[in-house]
């Protein structure tokens, strides 16, 4: 594709809120872009802090070699309280101006995508790439990360299942999502949970986990999986009530931030290079404060303001597929 003409000349990138699988991906495709445009790119080092503090490094195509395949963000992250406040945004913005920048590329999720918004009241030109393993971004069907935290979670309870089947166990196993199941969902659909228990549907322990454990030992399955979302809580009073109302001794395992870690699949590497491309490629085009999306499986760019009031439930058909399956 041909250069695109624009008065843009030095852009920043930085990465917010908690790492995801697929940041390093989305900063180098930001780079090798610009670089393809003739422009300059600051990395932006922990988060919003960075812009208060100007702590910023420039980043060359060398920089980042190698980066597509690697965890985690080389630019750090953090999240930033004094970016709440009219002074810190305020630095922010006379660190944006001190340095040039003509437009800032933010990774992460809601929160940065409000810590965005903010700084463009200060005639900052901003552009958002959803990131987060948690997949709770209102406007986009898909953030990146989510599909390597999916596999990671699934690879280690497949490990789980082993132990629980060795010994005719039942394992609670509880993933991140902070307020959001969908994390829950799909890995408890791709490990053929028992139940899933996700914070957005209220369940029954009767009728949702002990009878349901109850009815498959009946027809001779031997082990069961349930699968917590972390927004549901009460994990271990949930062993409490299943040891109680089954006989079972159930085993609580917490992923935690292990679903955080590890090289992106392949999915999470091509959603972030291209999103990573056309953000550099909607700065240029002198579009002002918007978020790359998947909507409709189409990659597009959506207006920041009407992007943070959007929300998002669980999908219908996908909660009806685990209903079904889980039944039985
Ligand atoms: O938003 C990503 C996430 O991993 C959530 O799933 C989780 O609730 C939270 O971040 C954990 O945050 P921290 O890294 O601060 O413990």
């Amino acid at each position: 594709m041909a250069k695109t003409r624009s008065h843009v000349r030095r852009i920043g990138v930085l990465t917010s809120g908690g790492d995801a699988p697929g940041m390093n991906s989305a900063i180098r495709a930001v780079v090798r872009a610009s670089v393809h445009h003739g422009i300059e790119c600051l990395g932006i080092r922990r988060g919003y802090n960075g812009l208060i503090n100007g702590d910023v490094v420039e980043l060359k195509a060398k920089d980042v070699n190698g980066l597509i395949t690697r965890g985690g963000t080389i630019l750090y992250t953090a999240r930033c309280p004094e970016f709440n406040t009219e002074e810190g945004l305020q630095k922010a913005a006379n660190s944006i101006k001190y340095l040039g920048m003509d437009g800032l590329i933010v990774v992460g999720g809601d929160g940065t995508f409000r810590g965005a918004r903010d700084v463009s009241r200060y005639g900052v030109n901003v552009v958002g790439i959803p990131g987060t393993i948690d997949n709770d971004v209102a406007c986009s069907n898909y953030t990146i990360g989510f599909d390597t935290a999916c596999n990671t979670a699934m690879h280690a309870i497949d490990k789980l299942r082993d132990t629980m089947q060795s010994h005719e166990r039942c394992s609670i196993v509880e993933v991140m999502g902070r307020n959001a199941g969908h994390l829950a969902l799909y890995v408890g659909i791709a490990c053929g949970a028992t139940a899933m228990l996700l914070p957005e549907l209220p369940y029954n322990f009767d009728k949702d986990v002990a009878e349901k454990i109850r009815g498959g030992r009946i027809r001779g399955r031997t082990h069961h999986l349930i699968i917590a979302a972390e927004g549901v809580g009460h994990i271990d009073e949930l062993a409490t009530s299943i040891k109680e109302e089954t006989g079972m001794d159930p085993r609580v395992t917490i992923l935690g931030h292990i679903q955080r870690g590890g090289s992106p699949t392949a999915r999470d590497r091509v959603t972030a290079s291209r999103m990573g491309e056309m953000a550099v490629r909607t700065l240029l085009e002198g579009k002002r404060n918007r978020v790359i999306v998947i909507s409709n499986r189409e990659m597009v760019d959506l207006d920041m303001d009407e992007a943070l009031a959007m929300e998002k439930g669980l999908q219908i058909s996908m909660l009806n597929a685990a209903y079904i399956l889980t039944q039985i």
